[in-house]
């Protein structure tokens, strides 16, 4: 069960200063300031990224206190993202979390990142909502991780498979800058696909054992792919870009979709769920919503804002952690690599 507490969450796990104030299941205010500095770079810039935390963290804290219209005497305690994430980015979040936890005199509390995207489908945002049975299956895409992971219940989580490389959001805004696309690539992709040839060109897929992903082989595929093409014609790629937005999105959401077909089929579980940045992706949600259709599974997607980085998604596994009285101490110290269960 979630707590019936008021409770301070603070993400900063990467390139986004996240806070937000939830009371049980309900999230009062999520404040996100995105760092627009890394879109030069083509790349989250890890140095660049800790001073942007350093300079927004305490406005955004702020501005979540007030848009939630709750007193800093009411909160009952602070939670922060322990990780994974960048090292410089995460130690902000962490010592800011402690600071109010200290002067507050309330509980501390280390939340796992990619826990808590998955958490994130037990906020409550409409009366009627359904929720994620347990146990359930979910696949987090993002630009660091794609993971499939067994949810058996709220703070018991079973990782099934993970990419032995390359995460699939790396895929694609790897693939988008080569293309002369901006950063982030993904959003880039997913729209000029709109207008193109899902069947146009084919790439080659990478054979991985069990629930594992591999994506590196597949980057490295359509890099060739581009470059022998544009030795043929120097245009290709003006000419069919979105042709190839299409085709190669459709690809790598087909790799992902084919190892989510073989985890219902083996388990036999039929709620299934995506989180993530990458779940914003139209041929991501189109198909996941045929698969469910084709096994009889109830397919369940976060709201786009808890679905890239977010504090409410801390908030809400934190709330869990609360009533368990799962707290932390004041020696903890983040961590870059974290396994999800
Ligand atoms: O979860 P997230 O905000 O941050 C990480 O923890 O990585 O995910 C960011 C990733 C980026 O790789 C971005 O390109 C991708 O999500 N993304 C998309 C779409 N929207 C965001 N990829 C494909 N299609 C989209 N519509
Ligand atoms: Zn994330």
């Amino acid at each position: 069960m979630q707590s019936e507490a008021f409770i301070l969450a603070i993400e900063s796990s990467c390139d986004d200063t996240s806070a937000a104030i939830i009371y049980g299941n309900k999230i009062l205010a999520n404040v996100t300031a995105s760092q627009k500095i890394h879109e030069q770079y083509g790349g989250v810039v890890p140095e660049l990224a800790s001073r942007d935390h350093q300079k927004n963290i305490i406005p955004v804290v702020d501005a979540a206190i007030k848009k939630a219209d709750v007193k800093l005497s009411q909160i009952e305690a602070v939670a922060f993202t322990q990780g994974p994430g960048l090292m410089g980015s995460l130690l902000v979040g962490a010592s800011v979390a402690k600071s109010l936890a200290l002067a507050l005199n309330v509980p501390l509390i280390a939340v796992n990142h990619m826990q808590a995207h998955i958490l994130a489908h037990f906020i409550k945002d409409e009366e009627t909502q359904e929720f994620p049975a347990f146990p359930f299956i979910c696949l987090t895409i993002s630009g660091g991780h794609t993971q499939l992971v067994k949810v058996n219940a709220p703070l018991d989580f079973e990782l099934l498979g993970e990419t032995t490389d390359d995460a699939v959001g790396e895929a694609f805004d790897k693939a988008a800058k080569l293309l002369g696309l901006g950063y982030p690539g993904g959003p880039q992709i997913d729209k000029l696909a709109k207008g193109g040839n899902p069947h146009a060109y084919n790439f080659s897929e990478s054979k991985v054992e069990g629930f594992d992903f591999s994506f590196s082989g597949i980057k490295t595929s359509f890099l060739y792919f581009i470059q022998n093409n544009l030795q043929k014609d120097p245009d290709f790629v003006k000419r069919n870009l979105a042709d190839i937005c299409a085709s190669y999105q459709r690809h790598l959401v087909h790799v992902l979709m084919k190892k989510f077909e073989k985890a219902i089929l083996e388990t036999g579980i039929k709620d299934i769920a995506l989180a993530g940045g990458v779940a914003a992706n139209s041929e991501v949600r189109t198909q996941m919503q045929s698969l469910g259709k084709q096994h009889g599974c109830r397919v369940f997607i976060p709201k786009f804002e808890y679905c890239t980085d977010n504090a409410a998604m801390i908030a809400i596994a934190a709330s869990y952690k609360f009533s368990e009285r799962d707290f932390c101490s004041m020696d903890i110290v983040p961590e870059v690599k974290m396994k999800v269960g």
